[in-house]
């Protein structure tokens, strides 16, 4: 079997593993259900965060806590920390190696966790690296699916939103070239098409993927809908391209007319106005489930890095 260290991006994960980490998992969730348990003992997680987060980190901090570890964190570390003294990435990374035996880091930049992981001793978990990638967040999302839906192989998902910043959605698309018999479908206002290299990388995997206006077609063809915020925080200054990318795909209860009675609507969460609150009483509606999926993903995986 693989071990698992660093969780860096989407492509590092082969089936057996994910195999592996959903099995884990699945045990995480009666571990909850008796009130945690003390593997992790004593061992420090330090999650050092220079971008907002409300889930990401909170759950991985229930996640360590559940297993019976401790936690020290920065939040707003662009601002509070070290790093707005001047100080490199890899240099708080030497020293957070030093207090903590796992480091959970969120970064503005693409490619930070890489750069992170290039000097650090202890396990560096990616909990999002710009418009790069969220692989932590790309496993919930799969182990959702198979949970809610019962299967992986043949699986048809609509991608909405913002594909080219959207790093949920990125991290997603890598994952499900995993399986067999993959269709993807984005659906994306056109300054925020899915990117390039994404697009290559299904295509040499032998993943069917179309590009679409219609979000109503979509709805009826498909098993899963994975809607996106549009990421305002990518835009800068454009906030005319921003206005425009907003409001083109909500899901609303008229689309959710078209959604077949197994498929399901999926969302990294938080949410702005992509989906009207209306959907929430909607047995299909899975972005609350899917978001609590995320304590027993975090702490597979913590056990997994930490017992390596
Ligand atoms: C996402 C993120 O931070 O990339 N949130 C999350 O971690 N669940 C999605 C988003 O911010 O739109």
């Amino acid at each position: 079997m693989d071990s698992l260290f660093h969780v860096i991006e989407a492509q590092q994960f082969s089936r057996d593993i994910m195999d592996e980490i959903f099995g884990v998992t699945r045990e995480m969730e009666n571990v909850v259900s008796r009130y945690g348990s003390n593997i992790l003992n004593r061992r420090i997680m330090a999650t050092l965060f220079y971008e907002p987060s409300t889930r990401t980190r909170l759950s991985f901090e229930a996640a360590m806590y559940r297993l019976g570890g401790e936690v020290i964190t920065t939040e707003s570390a662009r601002e509070f920390s070290s790093a707005a003294k001047g100080e490199t990435l890899e240099d708080t990374i030497r020293i957070v190696e030093g207090y903590a035996d796992v480091i959970v880091l969120r970064h503005y930049e693409s490619g930070s966790a890489r750069r992170a992981a290039e000097v650090s001793r202890v396990p560096i978990l990616n909990a999002g690296d710009g418009p790069g990638q969220h692989p932590t967040q790309a496993l919930l999302d799969v182990y959702t699916i198979q949970k809610e839906i019962g299967r992986l192989d043949g699986i048809h998902v609509a991608l909405v939103g913002d594909l080219a910043n959207g790093r949920t959605a990125r991290s997603l698309a890598y994952l499900l070239t995993k399986y067999e018999g993959v269709k993807l479908y984005f659906v994306a206002p056109e300054m925020v098409r899915m990117r390039d290299d994404i697009k290559a990388y299904l295509t040499e995997h032998g993943v069917a993927f179309e590009e679409e206006d219609d979000l109503m077609s979509v709805m009826s063809k498909v098993d899963v809908v994975y809607q996106t915020r549009i990421q305002r925080e990518r835009f800068g200054d454009r906030i005319q391209d921003y206005e425009r990318a907003r409001g083109k795909y909500i899901i609303d209860v008229e689309t959710m007319s078209t959604l077949s009675e197994n498929a399901i609507v999926m969302h990294p969460l938080p949410r702005v106005d992509e989906i009207d609150p209306a959907v929430d009483t909607d047995p299909r509606a899975a972005y609350f489930r899917q978001a609590h999926n995320g304590v027993f993903i975090r702490m597979a995986l913590l056990q997994m890095v930490l017992e390596a």
